[in-house]
C-alpha cells in the first residue's frame, strides 16, 4: 500500500524537489543579501547567485542569461509577454492571435486587450485539442503583429506544434510568444530551434517553488522591445522592478538544471507509468473518454472523462487520490473547463471528467492503487445511478 493520499495533480503544482529546497536554504540565512546592494559582499553573492540561476534558466532552453526576466511566476510572464511588447508594435498593426484552449493568464489579458482596441482573433483547436499551424495561418493578416500558443495544455495534456508555428511566424515577420509552463521540462523545448521570440515559465511546474518564473526575450534576429508592466528601482535591466527573490530565484534555477540532465529518462519512466494507469483503468471499466490527443500529449498528463458520473461525486468517492476534475468547483476559478468546452466536450462528459498528473515522485505502486481506486468508485456510482 502507498502513503496516502497519493498525489496525481502534478499539473497544478509539484512537490519541491529536495534537492532544490538544499540549494535554496542557505539563501535564507547565510547569503541574505539584496542583489541589488553593490556595495558589499552580502550583495554581491546574492548577485553571484541571481546570475547563475538565470543561466541555468537560459541553458534549458537554449536562450543566453540576458534573454532571461526573472519574474513572480507564470501568469506574470504571460502578462508581462502580451502587454509588454504591443505598446511598441502597434505601428506596424493592430491584430493579435491566440487559441481557444489557452490559460486564463493569455486568454484574459488578450481579451482585456481585445476591449481596448486592439482587434483579436482566438483560433479554435481541434477536438483532440491541437492548434494546427494551418488553424493558424489562415488568421493572419498584414496587420498581425502577435501570435500566443501554448506549448502544451494544462488540462488536456495536448501538445502544440509550436516550431511550425514559430517558422510560419517568422517567415511572416509576426512575433510569436509561447506559455511553454506545462511543457518546460517535459518535452524538448529550445528557443532558436523553435523560432520562439518570448517564453514564458513557472518554477512551481518543474519541482522549484511557488511564486517564481521567467520570461525569455529574445535579443536579436530579431530584437524584441518590451515596456516593463511595474515601474520601481530598475531591477532585470528595468523591465521588472523589485527586489530580486534570491533563494527562489536560486531553486528556479537548480529545478531548471536537474529538468535538463533528468528530462528524457524521466519523462520516457512517467510515459510508462501513465500508459500502465490508463491501461489498468479502462480494462476495468466501460466507456470510458479520453481528453486531448491520443500521443501527441505530455507524458505526465491523462485527461479522462467516465460516463455517467460526476466528477465532483467520483472525488469525494475518491479521498485517497488526489486529482481534479473539469467541472465547477475545483480551482479558483468557479466556471466549467473552457478547454473541455472549447474542444467540444459535452457538458457532461465535462461534469465526468478527471485529470490524473503524474510527476517526478509518482510510483507504480501508487498507480495501481489510484486505477483500482478509480475503478471501484466509477462502478458503484455507475450501479448507485442505475438502481
Ligand atoms: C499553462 C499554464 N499557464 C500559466 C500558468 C500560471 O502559472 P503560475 O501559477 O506560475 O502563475 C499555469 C499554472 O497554473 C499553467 O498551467
Amino acid at each position: 500500500m502507498p502513503k496516502l493520499p497519493v498525489y496525481l495533480d502534478n499539473q497544478a503544482t509539484t512537490r519541491v524537489d529536495p534537492r532544490v529546497v538544499e540549494a535554496m536554504l542557505p539563501h535564507f540565512t547565510m547569503t541574505y543579501g539584496n542583489a541589488a546592494s553593490v556595495s558589499h559582499r552580502f550583495g554581491w553573492e546574492a548577485a553571484e547567485a541571481v546570475d547563475r540561476g538565470r543561466e541555468q534558466v537560459a541553458r534549458l532552453i537554449g536562450a543566453e542569461a540576458r534573454e532571461i526576466i526573472l519574474t513572480s511566476g507564470g501568469t506574470e510572464s504571460n502578462n508581462l509577454a502580451i502587454k509588454g511588447v504591443l505598446p511598441g508594435l502597434k505601428s506596424r498593426g493592430n491584430h493579435i492571435v491566440t487559441a481557444a484552449t489557452e490559460h486564463k493568464s493569455v486568454l484574459d489579458p488578450m481579451k482585456r486587450l481585445g476591449r481596448e482596441g486592439w482587434e483579436l482573433t482566438v483560433v479554435p483547436p481541434a477536438p483532440d485539442g491541437l492548434v494546427s499551424v494551418d488553424a493558424i495561418a489562415a488568421v493572419l493578416t498584414e496587420r498581425t503583429v502577435l501570435v500566443s500558443v501554448m506549448a502544451a495544455n494544462n488540462e488536456v495534456g495536448t501538445l502544440n506544434p509550436i516550431a511550425a508555428i514559430g517558422r510560419l511566424c517568422r517567415a511572416r515577420g509576426i512575433l510569436f510568444h509561447t506559455d511553454a509552463i506545462q511543457a518546460v521540462g517535459k518535452v524538448p523545448l529550445d528557443v532558436n530551434d523553435d523560432s520562439i521570440d518570448l517564453l514564458s515559465l513557472s518554477a512551481h511546474k518543474i519541482y522549484g517553488p511557488k511564486g517564481v518564473g521567467a520570461l525569455f526575450v529574445r535579443r536579436r534576429d530579431p530584437p524584441v522591445r518590451l515596456v516593463p508592466l511595474f515601474d520601481g528601482g530598475g531591477h532585470e535591466r528595468g523591465f521588472r522592478s523589485g527586489t530580486v527573490a534570491v533563494p527562489l530565484v536560486v531553486g528556479l534555477g537548480e529545478a531548471a538544471a536537474l529538468a535538463g540532465q533528468e528530462r528524457a529518462e524521466e519523462s520516457a519512466r512517467i510515459l510508462e507509468l501513465r500508459e500502465r494507469l490508463h491501461a489498468a483503468i479502462s480494462g476495468q471499466i466501460p466507456a470510458i473518454h479520453l481528453n486531448g490527443h491520443k500521443t501527441q500529449r505530455l507524458p505526465g498528463n491523462l485527461n479522462l472523462s467516465f460516463a455517467g458520473v460526476d466528477g465532483e461525486a467520483l472525488m469525494m468517492a475518491m479521498r485517497d487520490v488526489a486529482v481534479s476534475s473539469g467541472s465547477a468547483c475545483t480551482s479558483a476559478n468557479p466556471e466549467p473547463s473552457h478547454v473541455l468546452r472549447a474542444i467540444g466536450v459535452t457538458e457532461e462528459l465535462t461534469r465526468a471528467s478527471l485529470r490524473f498528473g503524474l510527476g517526478r515522485f509518482t510510483t507504480a505502486e501508487e498507480i495501481d492503487f489510484a486505477a483500482d481506486t478509480v475503478a471501484r468508485a466509477v462502478t458503484r456510482l455507475r450501479a448507485a445511478e442505475a438502481s
